[in-house]
């Protein structure tokens, strides 16, 4: 009997990823939905699904805000540097989306407003005056991540849009209890002005039925259809920010971030068939018809794509998404991921940078546990897998296959495909269309290092290297299959491990990157008699015991000085006060504000910067001591107070002229805010 299976289809399928924040550098956490999405877009592929990927840089809001604020400088800026970040990053992991974007692209902004407008058009918006936090001390409105104060649901500290240490809620506008301002910390003072609401409770029959049909994982939609069952509120869709796309009949106003973040979706859709040259090919997924859509997120989001997006796309006539998958979050560890904390693992400079290869990541990331689980990252985890399954399994088939067969016949021999191993490939092929119907990459995982272990069965069954010494015709007839098995491998581990692929690809006598092209079923024809091979080398290898270690000690070397920043150990431990100076030698010091052009590591020397520094009379090169504490690029920009005339001195073989004294640092949450001498633990040091 055929299974009733989603995929393959003929319709086109659209695949979405959750915007990344432009505001930081990309870490493993990140990569927990752009991962699994990008494979289940290459697996799609592999089943000959006319598929698209997109996704962007979220730019708007208080997280863009708060953040460029506490750097000095503009919101602009700041997502330019890191939505540059992104594009670069993404195809370095082999993520290659059909179009990345950002929200603040006309493309977006337009779509946006025509959205809003539309909702006003078709009477789903209503003006409510609305008290919202204000802070007399910063003289500003304080609206999403410029207040925290107490969860009405759960009593836990959150901030202003979202119970973010406690149970997870989406917190409208004006809920939080005892709101206090996030940036210094004064109690607020309520302000009435009139916002503009998104008629939400009139979707809750619709959100039930849609959910209750909605194609993906079960943790989406069954969070989101009990936050039904408790009643939907109407959702406040502006703010009073200066930051964001104005809003349409009230400009001082800016609309909600959580507008138009997801109808990037559409615009980097729009962006895409401009590119490719067909204006209009956006609609055969947003309009009604037969595409289909798949989102992609983080279960952090679920509130946002299965309440909010679905009604905002039925209020305005666009195609809602066929299937929300939603990813369980990343450990570090066996820790929850925190940048404040230490458990962070950075992409470039924890992995790319060191010559990591980026498909053991993505096989990591893909394949370690469900799509609904809560993923630990360990880097004793990452180097078993790595040798054991990659190299130990895969690996050594694929290597012992080709070499073996390259050394004794320099080509495919002749032989006839055993029907036994066949079989094997056709169940491969239907666990795998299965898993991918389920959205499990482990089961697909699973099922072809399954293949794998096979092909090292075979091998070892039919003892080649004893056979090439009595029958050689008999032995190329098992090198024949040794190579069908090899090739229907190269073909499954291409959506997890695409430069692996690539290489033994080419090995097989191919043209190494059209095994981008191939299908799932191609796996069933053995590669064609006589093709010569190309010289073989082992395509994965294995993590060196050296970088493994050191690759655990930068993770607690990152975790000891956070926790002992965030207990004021490392200043607790003061100096004695140094003898008394008189006035005249203060006098002799000169010290200046200076800004800080470049900033780069000194070879060889973790904890040392060279920074170039403007003083306003010229510009100098000091080295300082904070390597361990800022990455180079958090420092550039940033404007410090240096010691001038201090006698030059040669620092890690650097001549260093004079010393910064005072710089911005991390809050709890990562973000960069000015140092403020009235927090720091009398006796601290300011630099
Ligand atoms: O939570 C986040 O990181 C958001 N930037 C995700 C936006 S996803 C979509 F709606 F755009
Ligand atoms: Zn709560």
């Amino acid at each position: 009997m055929t299974k009733l299976r989603n995929y393959p289809t003929k319709d086109p399928v659209l695949v979405t990823c959750g915007l990344p924040y432009a505001s930081g550098q990309m870490h493993i956490g990140h990569l927990r939905t752009y991962v699994p999405a990008d494979v289940f877009v290459r697996l799609l592929k592999k089943l000959q699904v006319d598929v698209t990927f997109v996704s962007g840089s979220d730019t708007h809001g208080t997280p863009i805000l708060t953040i460029s604020e506490s750097l000095g400088i503009s919101p602009k800026e700041l997502y330019t540097k890191y939505h540059n970040h992104y594009l670069e990053t993404f195809p370095k992991l082999n993520i290659n989306f059909d179009n990345y974007g950002t929200t603040d692209d006309k493309e977006n902004v337009d779509r946006t407003l025509q959205i809003v407008k539309e909702w006003q058009k078709n009477d789903y918006i209503y003006a409510k005056d609305l008290e919202t936090p204000y802070c007399d001390s910063c003289g500003r409105s304080l609206p999403d991540r410029f207040v925290r104060g107490t969860c009405p649901h759960c009593s836990v500290d959150a901030r202003g849009d979202e119970c973010d240490q406690g149970c997870g809620r989406y917190l409208e506008p004006g809920e939080i209890l005892n709101p206090r301002c996030a940036i210094c910390g004064s109690p607020t003072r309520p302000v009435t002005r009139t916002h503009y609401y998104f008629k939400l409770s009139e979707f809750e029959g619709f959100l039930k039925d849609y959910l209750t049909n909605v194609d993906g994982t079960k943790n989406a939609k069954n969070f989101a259809l009990g936050w039904i069952k408790e009643g939907l509120n109407d959702w406040c869709i502006t703010r009073d920010l200066e930051w964001g796309i104005p809003y349409p009949g009230d400009e001082d106003l800016t609309i909600y971030v959580w507008v138009d973040a997801p109808i990037h979706y559409i615009s980097s859709t729009e962006q895409w068939a401009k590119k490719i040259k067909k204006p209009k090919e956006w609609e055969k997924y947003w309009k009604p018809g037969n595409g289909r859509i798949v989102n992609y997120i983080g279960l952090d989001i679920v509130h946002h794509h299965c309440i909010f997006f679905p009604a905002m796309l039925k209020a305005s006539g666009y195609n809602l998404a066929s299937a929300i998958v939603a990813s369980g979050m990343v450990k570090i560890e066996g820790h929850n991921f925190s940048r404040g904390r230490g458990y962070v693992v950075w992409v470039i400079e924890d992995y790319l940078d060191r010559g990591l290869d980026p498909d053991y990541l993505r096989y990591y990331i893909a394949a370690y546990t469900s799509q609904t689980k809560d993923l630990d990252f360990s880097w004793d985890t990452f180097a078993e897998k790595v040798n054991n399954e990659l190299v130990a399994t895969l690996g050594n088939f694929l290597y012992r296959a080709v070499h073996f067969t390259h050394k004794h016949f320099g080509e495919v021999p002749k032989g006839k495909f055993d029907s036994k191993l066949k079989k094997e490939l056709e169940t491969a092929i239907d666990t795998i269309t299965d898993a991918v119907n389920e959205y499990e990459l482990k089961k697909v995982a699973d099922e072809v290092l399954r293949i794998a272990a096979v092909g090292n069965e075979y091998f070892q069954s039919q003892q080649p290297w004893k056979l090439v010494k009595e029958d050689k015709k008999k032995t190329g007839e098992v090198l024949y299959n040794a190579l069908a098995l090899s090739k229907a491998l190269a073909i499954f581990i291409e959506p997890f491990l695409p430069s692996a692929a690539e290489t033994i690809w080419g090995q097989l006598g191919n043209d190494p990157t059209s095994v981008h092209e191939t299908l799932l079923k191609d796996a069933l024809i053995p590669p064609a008699i006589g093709v010569k091979l190309s010289k073989p080398a082992p395509v994965i290898s294995k993590i060196d015991e050296e970088l493994l270690a050191e690759l655990k000690q930068i993770i607690s070397d990152r975790v000891t000085t956070a926790s002992a920043a965030q207990s004021g150990e490392v200043e607790l431990k003061l100096a004695p006060i140094k003898d008394t100076i008189t006035f005249d030698d203060f006098q002799k010091i000169d010290l200046r504000a200076g800004k800080i052009l470049k900033c780069e590591k000194v070879k060889g020397k973790d904890r040392l910067l060279k920074i170039e520094v403007d003083i306003g009379t010229e510009k100098r090169t000091m080295v300082t001591g904070l390597g361990h504490l800022y990455k180079p690029e958090e420092l550039e920009g940033l404007t410090g107070l240096f010691l001038v005339n201090l006698e030059p001195k040669k620092i890690g073989g650097i001549e260093s002229h004079g010393m910064i004294l005072a710089v911005e640092r991390a809050d709890k949450e990562g973000a960069w805010v000015p140092v403020k001498l009235d927090e720091l633990p009398p006796g601290s040091k300011a630099a």
